[in-house]
């Protein structure tokens, strides 16, 4: 496995490789759902490649750039187990040397939900993306089900960009209790690690009533805000997966969201009404 650290190294070492190329983004401190990507990239493609990059352009200037986990030497061992060829590690003034400027905005459903707690956050996930592409240029890139606004986002981008490439979206991997892995949950202490299932429940809850029947929006919300109990909620809703704008009426195409705070944490899921993304 080779670790290229510029553009120019990423296509040194993949020019002699064979296709497809399938791409796993990740920001490091990898666990099993990251793993799921990779297996699945195994399955589909000849070769694979991984990028870890904690992208700041992401980060709003309060949030937690800065102490987000960090573990490379670790995340290159369990890449390089896994069976990746490469892995892309570029430093932040490599990805942004000085006089950066450019930007991908994407647009309406980046606005929505995510967008709207995290200004900035989806322009940041799109712009690094799309650098990743242009430099990888992989037949397919992974991402995790977890984080669907961002695949909302991604398909919206590549399809406006006309990057050619297949976006393979990986079901979430989960704890036995239901909570989803997430690099974030090593900041949960042990009462807020044991508080934090209540974010599937109340998805499971909602999912579950409209399945039972419920084609009200607002109440079959209100199923998944009574299995929250005091839990401190950012928001719980049903979506179009693909625009992220509110599902009403609903319908088996929906997909229900939800963020939770425990502690300082903000947590995110989503579990579909229908089939999978
Ligand atoms: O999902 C993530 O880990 C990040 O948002 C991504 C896609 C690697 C871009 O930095």
């Amino acid at each position: 496995m080779r670790i290229a650290r510029t553009p120019a190294e990423v296509r040194e070492a993949l020019a002699s490789e064979e296709r497809p190329l399938g791409l796993v983004p990740t920001m490091g401190a990898l666990h099993a759902g990251h793993l799921a990507l990779v297996t699945r990239a195994r399955e589909e493609c000849r070769t694979v490649a991984a990028s870890i990059f904690v992208n700041p352009l992401q980060f709003g200037p309060a949030e937690d750039f800065a102490r987000y986990p960090r573990a490379f030497e670790s995340d290159v061992a369990a890449l390089r187990d896994a069976g990746v060829a490469l892995v892309y590690a570029p430093d932040v003034a490599t990805m942004y040397p000085a006089g950066f400027a450019t930007a991908v905005d994407p647009g309406p459903v980046g606005a929505l939900y995510e967008g709207a707690l995290r200004p900035g956050h989806f322009r940041g996930v799109a712009t690094v993306c799309v650098k990743l592409f242009a430099t990888v240029a992989p037949d397919r890139a992974y991402f995790g089900a977890k984080d669907a606004q961002q695949v909302a986002v991604l398909r919206r981008v590549v399809a406006d960009l006309d990057l050619g490439l297949e976006l393979v979206v990986v079901p979430t991997v989960r704890e036995a209790d239901g909570l989803a892995l997430s690099s974030r949950n090593v900041y949960l202490d042990p009462p807020q690690r044991a508080d934090a299932p209540a974010l599937h429940r109340a998805l499971a809850a909602i999912v579950d009533a409209v399945r039972g029947g419920e084609t009200d929006r607002e109440r079959a919300v209100a199923c998944g805000r009574a299995a929250l109990a005091d839990a401190d909620e950012a928001y719980l809703d049903v979506v179009d997966p693909l625009t992220f704008t509110p599902l009403d009426p609903l319908a088996a195409s929906g997909l229900a969201i939800g963020s939770v705070r425990f502690g300082t944490t903000r947590l995110i899921d989503n579990e579909p009404i229908g089939e999978a993304l």
